[in-house]
């Protein structure tokens, strides 16, 4: 936490850690006490409790409660899975890496697979990573919620990424320990002990697995956690799962969860190369160590408060006045602007069209499992060439454009880019990423700097340790901060959460439904049976529920939700006043901005 000069909740950093808050709720889904305030904040202040935020993420331990992912126990049991991974790297025809997750956990399991196997193309060496997400490759840039549900799916996907390989390192990534999908694939590891290991990487003690039931499985999360337990005693299982205290948003995941993913991830894989290709042994202090350069990565990011705050105006202000923000990146920085641009609908609420991100090269330069999926609809047209089309024609000064590069890639396309842009909007900013002292392509620079009403660089301090594969992967972890940072603070401004909670939530899966009914509890005050039926009155956009609503599986009302909008705002209102759901809907259209209209009905 070095450089943090900012007094505003330090005394509550460690606040979410005591036995007595919100005990009945594992940490991925308690709410921070620091950004309890964070939807009445200012940009600024949004940018510094995210900072706080963040920092959790390297908290020392204190007492036996939580891991930490700086904690004795990380730190060793990466070392066994870095040593798992270098045997498989040099038997790459009979063996895998595969890591698996939904929505952020699978678009990171993308992401960094894409980045180690481009590693080992480098050297000549065969690909041995691969990646599944819920819903297949669609859900790298669209919300798919639903598949998060079935480990039916999350069984048969994980034996068709494995055919034919007799040794497999299975990653499963949860963040909540809770993913019905990822808890079929462990399950399905544990056995078949002769080809796979199974390795579990989420931010819950294991005890704050859920317990929950799963529709036609004898196993639930937790059960299946207990299992990897009593496993990993005998390094036959392994167990990543330090706390980073809760979300900034609550539940919000793909914030800390996805950063501390892959955080752990690139450590491991880095550990193993650097023990494969270069001849430096796994070491403790090596992997320690590593795990310290993301955090000065922390550091480096906001040292930048000043330059992440305008662009955090700019996108509120454009959402605000219901125009777009649109993240023009390249390279696998550019990967990162998609992720979190897809993050915004099922996050937020919003339309696909609120934020968006193109890459350089579309999809070409994604190289994802499917190719290229165009064809599924508008929002999957992902290249520069899209949105020159599809975009610039329409783009006024009410839409923010950021260019997000860093400096191998070619300034001059950039520069380019830059040009096209400024002919349609001034409202164009950069955020980029050099080395010190690197002056190489400043003249460049310098003229993109013109075009530009604001630009974000960030610069990196050549480190001894620092390799050039790790100095991209701080810059990657950089862009997400920077970005995670940019998507949500323009929607807090907006006004789409209260508190720190964001209310207008899509409920199209069992974790997302139970979110919302705790959420409408703690709004309203009101019993867990009335809020649930307030619940799937407003899914089912019906005054009185029939029998077979009411007898009908969650499944089914996630599924009917879909289609439905503003579910949690309308059920609130019906909780909190007496009016006919048709009412509270009209109420609801006049009062499009979230927070005010609950807060109205709140007093
Ligand atoms: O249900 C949707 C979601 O909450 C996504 O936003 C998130 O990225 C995903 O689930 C994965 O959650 P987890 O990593 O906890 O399984």
């Amino acid at each position: 936490m070095a450089g943090l000069d900012w007094t505003y909740g330090v005394s509550t950093l460690r606040q979410w850690e005591s036995a007595d808050y919100e005990p009945s709720l594992p940490v991925s889904e308690k709410s921070n006490p620091l950004t309890r305030d964070i939807d009445q904040a200012s940009a600024y202040s949004i940018v510094k409790m995210l900072q706080l935020c963040d920092s959790q993420m390297f908290q020392e331990e204190a007492g036996t409660t939580y891991q930490r992912l700086l904690s004795d126990q990380v730190v060793k049991t990466l070392m066994e899975v870095a040593k798992r991974v270098e045997v498989i790297i040099k038997d790459p025809q009979e063996s895998c890496v595969v890591m698996s997750g939904c929505g952020t956990s699978g678009r990171l399991a993308f992401l960094i697979s894409s980045g180690f196997n481009k590693a080992l193309s480098q050297l000549n060496q065969s690909k041995v990573y691969s990646y599944i997400i819920a819903g297949g490759d669609r859900a790298l840039l669209s919300s798919q919620e639903a598949p998060e549900d079935d480990p039916r799916l999350g069984v048969l996907s994980l034996k068709k990424v494995c055919e034919g390989k007799k040794r497999v390192l299975f990653i499963g990534i949860s963040c909540g320990l809770s993913a019905p999908f990822v808890a079929g694939q462990l399950d399905f590891c544990l056995h078949h002990p002769e080809v796979y290991t199974p390795v579990l990487v989420g931010f819950n003690p294991a005890h704050q697995a859920r317990d929950e039931p799963i529709q036609d499985c004898t196993f639930t999360f937790h059960s299946v956690v207990q299992r990897m337990q009593e496993l990993a005693k005998s390094q036959k299982a392994f167990l990543i799962n330090p706390a980073v205290g809760p979300e900034a948003i609550s539940g919000s995941s793909r914030m800390k969860g996805g950063s501390a993913t892959k955080i752990l991830l690139e450590v491991a894989f880095s550990a193993a190369h650097a023990a494969t290709f270069s001849n430096t042994p796994i070491t403790y202090n090596g992997v320690l160590q590593h795990m310290k350069a993301y955090e000065r990565t922390l550091d480096v990011t906001y040292s930048q408060t000043d330059g992440i705050t305008t662009l955090v105006e700019a996108a509120g202000q454009s959402l605000r006045c219901s125009r777009h923000v649109y993240y023009l990146g390249w390279g696998s920085l550019a990967l990162l602007g998609l992720i979190d641009a897809s993050e915004c609908t099922p996050t937020f609420g919003a339309d696909y069209e609120d934020v968006r991100g193109f890459i350089s090269g579309g999809y070409r330069e994604l190289n994802n499992n499917d190719g290229p999926l165009t064809s599924l609809g508008p929002k999957f047209s992902i290249a520069h060439e899209d949105f020159l089309h599809l975009i610039l024609p329409c783009l006024t000064d009410k839409d923010t454009v950021l260019l997000i590069y860093t400096h191998p890639d070619d300034v001059t396309e950039v520069g380019n880019m830059a040009r096209r842009v400024r002919e349609k909007t001034p409202n164009l900013h950069a955020v980029y990423h050099q080395a010190d002292g690197d002056t190489a392509a400043s003249l460049q620079q310098d003229d993109i700097k013109k075009l530009c009403l604001s630009t974000l660089k960030i610069t990196w301090p050549r480190e001894a340790l620092a390799s050039g594969t790790l100095q991209h992967m701080q810059r990657e972890l950089s862009t997400k901060l920077v970005l995670n940072a940019v998507s949500t603070g323009a929607h807090v401004l907006k006004g789409k959460i209260y508190q720190n909670h964001m209310i207008d939530l899509q409920v199209t899966n069992t974790k997302l439904y139970r979110r919302a009914t705790r959420l409408l509890q703690k709004l309203s005050a009101c019993p867990e049976e009335n809020c649930e039926e307030a619940l799937l009155k407003a899914i089912y956009r019906v005054d009185m529920l029939t029998v077979e609503m009411t007898s009908s599986d969650i499944t089914t009302h996630t599924c009917f939700a879909r289609n439905s909008t503003k579910v949690v705002p309308l059920a609130l209102v019906i909780l909190l006043t007496s009016w006919s759901l048709v009412e509270a809907e009209s109420h609801l259209k006049q009062q499009p901005i979230v927070r005010e209209a609950v807060a109205q009905w709140m007093w």
